[in-house]
């Protein structure tokens, strides 16, 4: 049997927005990842995905539940203090938009070793320089972006400076939150077959967010629908496309383009309405 990385047990998180109203973001969920596994996670636009894995990454308390990484309950006080570092560095979150999450006055070279030196962490090939450009090298960029500043670069650039710098840490545990959302069509391939190759190298765990269905197809092992904030289904890649269980999964298949213009403009698209089913 393979080992469980994360256990995430009953989680709840509710964002209060006054005395009397909260809204609850993440309702009750429950789910494991196993060591090595790449789960995707999907769901519309406010389903409570990134408040999801902001729990996870411990950037949010949750409101109730617990989430266990190999075995340390992280949401513990005392446990998550005793095992900070180790948390901190081998599991490692990057975001849609390295834009706002990577800093735009560092040059590649120093946002990619930064972490190395925030955490004290030795750094294999010498210098952070060469630490710099091992990692460049690895997501498919040459050392001439290395004194580059976020600005001149492009989107994809960028979005592969922040996984360099994710990787730096050799992390355990990778959380990718719609990396590919804002890139071009054609450079959200690319990444995807990054991920795709990165993790086959690596062998980390990942935990990959999107609302592209086709992507999480081509990339995830098994796949989580979240709804208003619920974990509505899990399966197996496979199983989950082929054969949905839950009325609002099959919803969200069906919104998936054919590549047959004639064929797509005669099917019927699902609405689903939870009040019905
Ligand atoms: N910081 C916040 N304060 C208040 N409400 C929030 C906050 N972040 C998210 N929410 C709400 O929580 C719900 C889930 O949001 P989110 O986790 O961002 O969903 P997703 O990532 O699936 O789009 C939404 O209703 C959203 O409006
Ligand atoms: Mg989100």
């Amino acid at each position: 049997m393979s080992e469980i990385l994360i256990d995430v047990q009953n989680v709840t998180h509710h964002f209060k927005l006054n005395r009397k109203t909260a809204i609850c973001a993440v309702d009750q969920v429950s789910f494991q990842i196993k060591k090595g596994e790449i789960l995707g996670l999907v769901g519309e636009s406010g389903a409570g995905k990134s408040t999801l894995a902001r729990c996870i990454m411990n950037l949010y308390q949750p409101t109730a539940g617990r989430i266990l990484y190999k075995g340390i309950d992280t949401c513990d006080r005392r446990q998550f203090k005793e095992h900070k570092k180790m948390l901190q560095t081998k599991r490692q979150l990057i975001f849609q938009d390295s834009t706002s999450s990577i800093n735009q006055r560092m040059k590649a070279v120093d946002i990619i070793a930064e972490p190395l030196r925030i955490n004290h962490v030795h750094t294999p090939r010498g210098s952070a320089r060469a630490e710099a450009e091992f990692q460049l090298h690895y997501v498919g960029m040459d050392a001439g972006c290395l004194d580059k500043y976020p600005p001149e670069l492009s989107g994809g650039e960028r979005q592969r400076i922040a996984i360099a710098r994710a990787l730096s840490m050799e992390p355990e545990l990778l959380v990718a939150d719609e990396p590919i959302a804002s890139l071009d069509v054609s450079i959200q391939a690319q990444i995807i077959n990054l991920f795709k190759h990165l993790q086959k190298e690596h062998g980390f765990t990942f935990l990959f967010i999107s609302h592209d269905l086709a992507m999480v197809e081509y990339l995830c092992d098994r796949v989580g629908v979240m709804y208003q904030g619920r974990l509505v289904e899990l399966a197996p890649t496979r199983d989950l496309f082929s054969n949905p269980q839950h009325p609002y999964t099959r919803t969200l298949l069906s919104a998936i383009p054919l590549p047959d213009p004639k064929r797509e403009r005669n099917r019927r698209k699902g609405v689903y309405d939870a009040q019905k089913s």
